[in-house]
């Protein structure tokens, strides 16, 4: 099938990749001329496994090309797919401003008609905008044909985007006529071997689903993380009661992990959408406030817990942070917990040691300053990030700081202690070898003699 993939962003590359790799001829279309050269050189400018791979081999195979142009990317295209920015706006809405704009440039290049398929996530009732908005266009140029227009949602996770696309859980096609249902099926057929896994509905469902998805998501991990704010009061470890409840089946032991919260391009961003839409409809989302709002508390403690333990002296003090990216697998910053934690550790007056395997790139705009005066130093490995050190912080479980040696770790530091953002270390061998531990909703563990320094 001839496709036109809009937007080489995380979602749009992914999507232009895979469907090349089907035996698809692909255009993606991408307006930043600086991307686009990258692109085109077989440079894959965000770190996701197995990406480049792909992308070298399409281009090289005329599978898979990119342009700035978009009557060139929509030129004989049976399906074009709006693959680009949703970002939050300035009320918490989804800015539609990339979707609507990409809508009238495709008012004004199309030739032919075309199945016009919203990839980005939107709220319900935009995919219907953005088919009058073309159609109004196509009919002042006087055109005789109108295009269709469907929603399939995509649900990727970052660090796993080509296995998710590969091998996704389902597809799901919200399409309002059975032409364009049966045109996706078609192209999606070869991903699924299991057809159970396509799953049908209306436009405005599919464009719901996504939002609920993500939603309900973030909606687990912040109820954990409630539990385990209370746990930590009661003398309980959440380890324990989230092996306790995940193994009834009708909890399952995904996304129950406590932590120093969520973070990424797509569930802040999404729950904030969500709670606009809601009250533009006057409806009170309140357990997405509530889910909103403990995130954000949960991405303080971490900074709470190191003032608490130093008794708010922070001046001077060495601090290693492991992890920086919003999760491992990839280098996306976007909403990290370790920003809100690093800014808070250098206002203090703490000097930072941190160390992250892909994400220190994405450090220098926001950090030049501190990165210039000495006051944080990113090192590439995670022992010399822990060296003089007064406390580790673990953000982000990368593989590399899962099973690190920590007795090599105890010399290196000036205190021995641990603050456990993600709950993957065993505290009693980290007290066993003489840190003074500290998770999110666990017991305290260890002693730090040095603490009361
Ligand atoms: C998410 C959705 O999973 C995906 O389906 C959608 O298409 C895009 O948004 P992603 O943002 O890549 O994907 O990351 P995900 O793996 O879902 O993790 C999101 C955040 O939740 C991370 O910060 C992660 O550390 C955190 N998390 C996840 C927890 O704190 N606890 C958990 O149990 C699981």
């Amino acid at each position: 099938m001839q496709l036109c993939v809009i937007g080489a962003g995380y979602v749009g590359l992914v999507t232009a990749c895979c469907f090349a790799e089907m035996g698809n001829r692909v255009v993606c279309v991408e307006r930043d001329p600086v991307r686009l050269a990258r692109l085109a050189r077989g440079d894959v400018p965000i770190y996701e496994p197995g990406l480049e791979a792909l992308l070298r081999a399409h281009l090289a195979s005329g599978q898979l090309s990119f342009s700035a142009s978009m009557g060139e990317g929509v030129r004989n295209a049976a399906i074009a797919f709006i693959a680009v920015g949703t970002p939050t706006g300035e009320d918490g809405s989804a800015d539609l401003s990339h979707v609507l704009a990409v809508a009238d440039e495709l008012g004004e290049a199309l030739q032919q008609p075309c199945l016009v398929v919203d990839k980005s996530t939107v709220p319900v009732g935009t995919a219907e905008r953005v088919g009058q908005r073309i159609n109004r266009r196509l009919a002042s140029r006087s055109m005789s044909f109108r295009v269709r227009i469907a929603s399939n949602p995509e649900f990727l996770k970052e660090g796993s985007a080509v296995e998710d696309f590969m091998r996704p859980d389902r597809v799901i096609l919200g399409c309002d006529d059975g032409q364009s249902t049966e045109q996706l099926r078609r192209l999606y057929a070869p991903f699924l071997r299991n057809h159970e896994r396509v799953l049908c509905m209306g436009v405005r469902a599919a464009e719901f689903t996504k939002y609920a998805a993500n939603a309900f998501l973030a909606t687990r991990i912040s109820f954990m993380n409630e539990m385990a704010g209370l746990c930590a009061r009661l003398d309980v470890d959440i380890e324990d009661v989230r092996r306790g409840i995940g193994s009834d089946k009708r909890i399952g032991t995904h996304f129950i992990y406590a932590g120093c919260g969520y973070g990424g391009s797509c569930f802040p961003k999404d729950v904030r959408a969500l709670i606009r839409s809601a009250e533009l409809e006057g409806f009170e989302p309140g357990i997405l406030r509530a889910v909103e709002a403990r995130n954000a508390l949960q991405k303080t403690l971490l900074f709470q817990s190191v003032r608490e333990h130093f008794n708010g002296l922070l001046q001077g003090r060495i601090v290693a942070v492991w992890g920086l990216a919003f999760k491992p697998g990839t280098d996306d910053l976007r909403e990290a917990p370790s920003l809100v934690l690093l800014d808070a550790l250098l206002a203090a007056g703490a000097k930072v040691q941190a160390c992250d395997p892909v994400a220190c790139n994405g450090m220098q705009g926001r950090y030049a300053e501190a990165l210039e005066s000495g006051q944080l130093q990113l090192t590439e490995s995670p022992y010399s990030a822990t060296e003089s050190a007064d406390a580790l912080v673990l953000v982000t479980e990368w593989k590399q700081f899962r099973q690190p040696d920590f007795a090599r770790i105890r010399g290196l530091m000036r205190m021995p202690v641990i603050f456990d953002g993600r709950n993957i270390y065993d505290a009693t061998e980290l007290a066993g070898l003489g840190f003074l531990y500290r998770g999110i909703g666990r017991p305290l563990a260890g002693h730090c003699k040095a603490s009361a320094a």
